[in-house]
């Protein structure tokens, strides 16, 4: 008795169900359902990804790999906690996950001795080495966090990218840098690297981050597409090879390259036309008296 009651109620249970299904507005919430699934799922994933990126992503074992190196190769000047020694090193606390990539990975960090700039140099770490001290600083305090590759990823071929990067990159980088990136000195024993052979990422973090003497380009000051395009003039100024109208003189400037056309190629160009004129009448000379010497006649009666 039990067993078919079940079997009466489950069918009916069904019955209620397709009829319901045949029901007008079940496919809109068949619909809302699963919009609201996939809403919820996002949700989930995306505030995942958003507390990762807060903490750089950084897993417990990167986090204590990060501390180990910190601790034996950057703590001598920075400090067992990062909290800087003075005269030795800075404090890293809020520097952020990006200046240790910049740092480290165009090898200023570790510093050798101390002196007016830490040159670059090979770097002493590999990329999961300086990732793992990043994160360890990156929690020490909030900072700017290593950018991802879309974000410095720029096209060296667009030419709008290409001729807003420059304008942006003589008003703001060239009075140290040199209006081609080649560098130059500052005061004090500083200077301004040349930013030929400089990663597009590391480009990128130097702004972010304003080693040295160098100003933060934060985002409010510069958008991420404006350093994008800078990016772009750069990549692309160093694939034009060397000079497209020949000679480097410097750049120096249309000036003083027109002035140097003046006097250098017209000088040579006086030398020249006088030596032709010196050259033909000598020429014409050795000739007329050759003819008078072989004849025995008076070249000037003859002619
Ligand atoms: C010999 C001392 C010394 C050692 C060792 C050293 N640093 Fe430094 N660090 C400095 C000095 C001095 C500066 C600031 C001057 C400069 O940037 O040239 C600096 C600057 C930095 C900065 C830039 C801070 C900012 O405000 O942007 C970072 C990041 C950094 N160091 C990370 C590291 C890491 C990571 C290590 C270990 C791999 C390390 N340093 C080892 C001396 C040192
Ligand atoms: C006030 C002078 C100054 C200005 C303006 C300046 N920089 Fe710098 N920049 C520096 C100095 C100094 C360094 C070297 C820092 C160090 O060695 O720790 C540097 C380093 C860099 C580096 C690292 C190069 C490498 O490979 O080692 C890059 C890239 C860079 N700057 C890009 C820029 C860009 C792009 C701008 C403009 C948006 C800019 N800088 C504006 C002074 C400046």
């Amino acid at each position: 008795m039990t067993q078919t009651s079940g079997i009466g109620k489950e069918s009916s249970v069904v019955n209620t169900l397709s009829a319901r299904r045949r029901h007008p507005l079940a496919a809109f919430v068949v619909l809302f359902i699963a919009l609201g699934l996939i809403g919820a799922t996002y949700a989930t994933l995306g505030s995942a990804k958003a507390k990762a990126s807060a903490s750089t992503g950084a897993t417990p074992e990167q986090l204590s790999e990060g501390q180990k190196l910190f601790l034996s190769s950057c703590s001598s000047c920075h400090g067992t906690q990062g909290q800087g020694i003075q005269g030795s090193g800075p404090s890293l606390v809020g520097v952020g996950g990006a200046a240790v990539d910049f740092q480290v990975g165009t090898g200023r960090m570790p510093a050798q001795q101390i002196g007016p700039q830490a040159p670059a140099k090979p770097r002493a770490f590999n990329q999961g080495e300086i990732d793992a001290m990043a994160a360890y600083v990156a929690s020490l305090g909030a900072g700017p966090d290593i950018p991802d590759a879309g974000a410095y990823d720029s096209d060296p071929k667009d030419r709008d990218s290409v001729s807003n990067g420059g304008v942006l990159f003589r008003t703001n980088c060239a009075q140290c840098h040199n209006i081609k990136g080649a560098g130059g000195a500052l005061t004090d024993g500083k200077y301004a690297p040349s930013l030929r052979d400089t990663t597009t990422k590391h480009i990128y973090e130097a702004m972010l981050t304003g080693p040295q003497n160098m100003p933060v380009f934060g985002d409010k000051v510069m958008s991420p597409q404006d350093k994008k395009d800078i990016i772009a003039y750069l990549v692309n100024s160093r694939s034009v090879a060397g000079s497209p109208g020949g000679l480097d003189l410097g750049s120096i400037g249309p000036v003083s390259e027109g002035l140097f056309v003046w006097t250098i190629v017209l000088g040579l160009l006086i030398v020249f036309t006088c030596w032709i004129g010196a050259h033909t009448t000598k020429a014409s000379r050795a000739r007329i008296a050759h003819y008078e010497a072989t004849t025995g006649k008076d070249a000037a009666n003859h002619e």
